[in-house]
């Protein structure tokens, strides 16, 4: 069922400590809201995180896994490990991941493959560079990654799927896709979807845009017919901010 979703990804930000004071003041101003709100703290702080949400709505994800079920691989963490602590949502392919830590469309492949395998919800995330915008090949991109690494996802699976468009030039830089340019890609996102799979999965995922969403910019980008509700990243870190964002939804 395609649902408004406002997920934080605080990536490798906030100790233990400043964990639970952000947790702590999330819990306090959550509005009331429809949406489905998330948070993505870094691993070690995530069983703490779910411990503190435990009555809470608001839902804990992890920001990556490996595909392996377990073995050596050091520095990992396996699906399993985070089923294990109560975690059900993961976040796969973030641009960082892909740029800094050489993950590969082929590797995403494996980890979605895994993540489903054992009943994880993928958030997916995906986005052109600056120069495929620029030389107008950001939608051709998109459609390679996507498929590539999700379109060999069987029918069924999609349910346990939510994608996160983040143009990779608007991350951390202040620069927003305007709403007509998010609008019209998760639109060719969704006839992507429709031309490898139906109509119906098109219309039913839920398609996060991600890429310095604030307060500010929130109500604009969020009212466009397919973005259906946001990745954050720096605004998640500041609670009065991030509620700010879930309002706008
Ligand atoms: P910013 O909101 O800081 O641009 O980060 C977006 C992001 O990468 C979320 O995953």
């Amino acid at each position: 069922m395609r649902s408004k979703i406002v997920a934080g990804n605080w990536k490798m930000n906030k100790n233990l400590t400043e964990t639970e004071t952000l947790l702590a003041a999330l819990s306090a101003k959550l509005p009331d809201t429809e949406a489905e709100v998330m948070v993505a703290p870094t691993y070690i702080n995530l069983t703490s995180a779910v411990r503190h949400l435990e009555s809470s709505p608001i839902e804990v994800i992890a920001q990556n896994m490996h595909f392996a079920e377990s073995g050596a691989y050091t520095g990992e963490i396996s699906a399993d490990m985070l089923l294990n602590v109560g975690i059900d949502t993961v976040i796969i392919g973030h641009s960082e991941r892909r740029a800094y830590f050489g993950e590969t469309d082929e590797i995403l492949a494996k980890k979605v493959t895994a993540a489903l395998a054992k009943g994880l919800r993928v958030m997916f995330c995906f986005g052109e560079e600056l120069e495929d915008r620029k030389s107008e090949n950001h939608f051709s991109v998109v459609q390679s990654q996507l498929k590539n690494a999700l379109f060999s996802v069987d029918a069924n699976s999609w349910s346990k799927i939510i994608l996160a468009y983040e143009p990779v030039w608007a991350i951390g830089t202040g620069e927003t896709a305007s709403p007509e340019q998010a609008q019209e890609m998760h639109a060719f996102i969704r006839k992507t979807i429709t031309e490898a799979y139906d109509t119906s999965i098109a219309n039913n995922v839920s398609i996060l845009y991600g890429g310095s969403v604030k307060p500010a910019n929130a109500v604009e980008i969020f009212s466009k017919p397919d973005v259906d509700g946001g990745l954050i990243g720096g605004a998640a870190l500041n609670a009065d901010d991030f509620v700010a964002i879930i309002k706008a939804i």
